[in-house]
């Protein structure tokens, strides 16, 4: 599906990488990287400024960021891994870019939306506590995208707005400018549904019901332990569907032990404590070595720095050629 094609994807340094976000976005990432042309994968430093404001925040999840894909063992051959921010031209393309943008489109963006919102229910004024960061953020995304002449854009569908307006807002330039950036199509992960955390809500951050990606073997058992379940007894028939444990286990495991796992849910005689057991052995096993190699890059951040320098002088030439080319057009 990716043969031949330039793919791109950003992830904003907004928390510690959990379960959610590796079935969701790392893990259908490394996979595409293996199989597309050329992958870009950066860490979105500048759009988690809007609602970030600590340096030390931004800096140490941008590393957790970052050694998580090469833990999980991306094909560096092929990918180019980086920090937007070590990109200024994509501001400079931001720039441009905004004049092309009609207002009206941000003011429906879901993100802007949903604040705009939540301030009206409770009365207060509709902008309350939003910044242009936040208001800009598909313009800054748009740059992203087409800076780099991508193809295909993996993303969760909650991004998928986003990346409709690059392609709105490419073909509002190319108009006036003439055909000068690629317009690039969103892919969603077929399996991106979201998977529950502890609580059985979906695994989010905010909900602080998150299991991270590399927990030690000992908190990722603890954290097992404690996924919520209903109280059936082991001898009653359960439900897999409604159950958080087999979730997240049809999310790492194979089809065939998936099945297996689903046909001792229904037929009864597993309680809850033996189904956590078996997921936290089927993570444990997933994530082992990736753990390890996890630990060393974050103790060793200048092997993190230097993959990063080179990525982002990679980025650079390509971010380069194109903002000539708008540029040129333009001014
Ligand atoms: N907005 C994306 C998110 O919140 C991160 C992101 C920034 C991104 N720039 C991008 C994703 C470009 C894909 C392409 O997860």
């Amino acid at each position: 599906m990716f043969e031949g094609k330039i793919s791109l994807t950003g992830v904003k340094p907004t928390g510690t990488p959990h379960l959610g976000n590796l079935l969701g976005a790392f893990l259908p990432v490394v996979k595409m990287a293996q199989e597309a042309a050329k992958t870009y994968v950066f860490v979105a430093d500048l759009h988690a400024l809007n609602a970030v404001k600590e340096r030390s925040a931004i800096r140490n999840n941008t590393y957790e960021v970052a050694a998580t894909y090469l833990a999980l063992g991306i094909n560096m051959d092929k990918t180019v891994l980086f920090r937007q921010s070590d990109v200024p031209e994509v501001c400079y393309l931001t720039e441009i870019l905004m004049n092309v943008t009609p207002k009206g489109l941000m003011n429906r963006a879901h993100a802007y939306k949903a604040v705009v919102e939540k301030n009206q229910a409770k009365g207060e004024d509709s902008d309350a506590g939003v910044n242009m960061g936040l208001y800009t953020y598909p313009i800054l995304m748009a740059a992203d995208i087409l800076l780099y002449n991508s193809d295909v854009v993996p993303v969760g569908q909650d991004q998928k707005q986003h990346v409709e307006f690059a392609r709105d807002i490419a073909g509002s330039f190319n108009y006036l400018y003439g055909d000068i950036l690629r317009t690039p199509q969103p892919v969603i992960p077929a399996d991106s549904a979201a998977i529950p955390g502890l609580d059985g809500r979906k695994m989010s951050k905010s909900y602080g019901n998150t299991i991270p990606i590399f927990a030690s073997e000992k908190d990722l058992r603890k954290l097992v332990m404690k996924i919520i379940t209903d109280s059936k007894t082991p001898e009653e028939p359960k439900d897999p569907e409604e159950s958080t444990i087999y979730h997240i286990y049809n999310g790492i495991a194979s089809a065939e032990k998936t099945e297996a796992l689903k046909q001792r849910f229904l037929s009864g005689g597993m309680g809850y404590g033996e189904a956590k057991q078996i997921l936290f052995e089927e993570l444990n096993n997933l994530l082992k070595e990736p753990r390890e190699k996890y630990e060393y890059l974050m103790n060793h951040k200048e092997e993190i720095d230097t993959v990063l320098a080179d990525g982002a002088a990679k980025a650079r030439i390509e971010a380069k050629k194109t903002l000539d080319k708008v540029l040129a057009a333009v001014l």
